[in-house]
């Protein structure tokens, strides 16, 4: 079991703040906003990243969950796979708590596991960093079974999250069993992207996109919900599976809280599993494709 009590859907940071540089024209305060709007909406599980806008994310999430009570809240970050080397993660984990303004993390994911940095080194500087209590759990990233494994051996604590790229259109994890490994570990699996940004060179669609799914669109037309609440709630209606979406409209935000109020039949949740067109072995991302490793 998951050492770690995880909201089943969380807000994401994403482009908050900028994207892999701070952006000096941003709205900071609407970014603020969006995150506040998701807690008000009753959203407790929060991710960010140093990565994120070059750790202004991190920033305008720490102003955000300034106003609120810190225990009520299940704060994640994540060290990039350069940052892996002991010292390194060390000083990335201070670094991200001063951005934060807290003291400690919920959750502490490894973003992307780096070949060139033993598992072993890493594992240790986590350890290092539970037993400061510097941070809760430990969270694993972008990862295929056998990386979860080998944290596993090393870590002092079982990894207690997974997050990597998942939603109607892309099933990678499904294919090489990290969804099953995850259920069958007691590791709760936090699927990345639910609502999928456009990708208009492999031909994607947002899955929010009316007429661009016309599965979706049925569906969604059966139980006179909208796209989005629809793509959200299959994810989060299969078990040890949780979600984080981003949004800085408070409408869509209230929309994706709603998705805990109602169900999708086991028929209907069947169909968009099997009968959903675009199913993509690898996830992607606008830069490209990545590989789960
Ligand atoms: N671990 C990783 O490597 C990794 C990689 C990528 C992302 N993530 C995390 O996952 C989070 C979510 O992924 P994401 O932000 O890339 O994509 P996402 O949440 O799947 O999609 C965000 C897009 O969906 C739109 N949207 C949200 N709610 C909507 C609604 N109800 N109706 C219509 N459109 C809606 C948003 O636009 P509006 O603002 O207009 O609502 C935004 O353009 C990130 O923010 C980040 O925290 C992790």
């Amino acid at each position: 079991m998951s050492s770690v009590a995880i909201p089943k859907l969380g807000f994401g940071t994403w482009e908050m703040g900028g994207r892999d540089f701070p952006d000096s024209n941003n709205d900071d305060q609407g970014d603020i906003n969006a995150i506040r709007s998701a807690i008000d909406a009753g959203i407790t599980h929060i991710d960010t990243a140093e990565a994120y806008a070059g750790g202004k994310a991190e920033e305008l999430t720490g102003k955000a969950i300034s106003v609120y009570e810190r225990q009520k809240l299940v704060v994640a970050s994540k060290v990039r796979d350069v940052n892996l080397a002991y010292d390194s993660v060390l000083s990335s984990c201070e670094q991200s708590l001063r951005r934060l303004g807290t003291d400690y993390l919920d959750l502490y994911y490894v973003h992307q596991p780096n070949p060139a940095i033993p598992v072993a080194e890493t594992a240790r500087a986590f350890n290092r960093l539970l037993e400061q209590k510097m941070i809760r759990g430990v969270g694993l990233s972008n990862v295929s079974t056998s990386t979860i494994r080998e944290y596993n051996k090393f870590l002092a604590q079982p990894v207690c999250a997974v997050q990597n790229h998942y939603n109607l259109i892309v099933r990678q994890s499904v294919l090489e069993g990290v969804i099953d490994f995850c259920r069958a570990n007691g590791i709760v699996f936090i699927a990345w992207r639910p609502i999928q940004l456009p990708v208009p060179a492999l031909g994607i669609a947002s899955l929010a996109q009316k007429g661009a799914y016309p599965l979706l669109d049925e569906i969604a037309g059966k139980y006179g919900k909208s796209n989005a609440q629809i793509a959200v709630r299959w994810l989060t209606s299969q078990n040890g599976v949780g979600t984080i979406f981003k949004s800085r409209n408070s409408r869509h935000i209230e929309e994706i809280v709603q998705t805990g109020t109602f169900e999708i039949s086991g028929e209907d949740m069947r169909r968009l599993t099997k009968d959903f067109p675009l199913q993509k072995a690898d996830a992607f991302t606008s830069k490209g494709y990545i590989k789960l490793s």
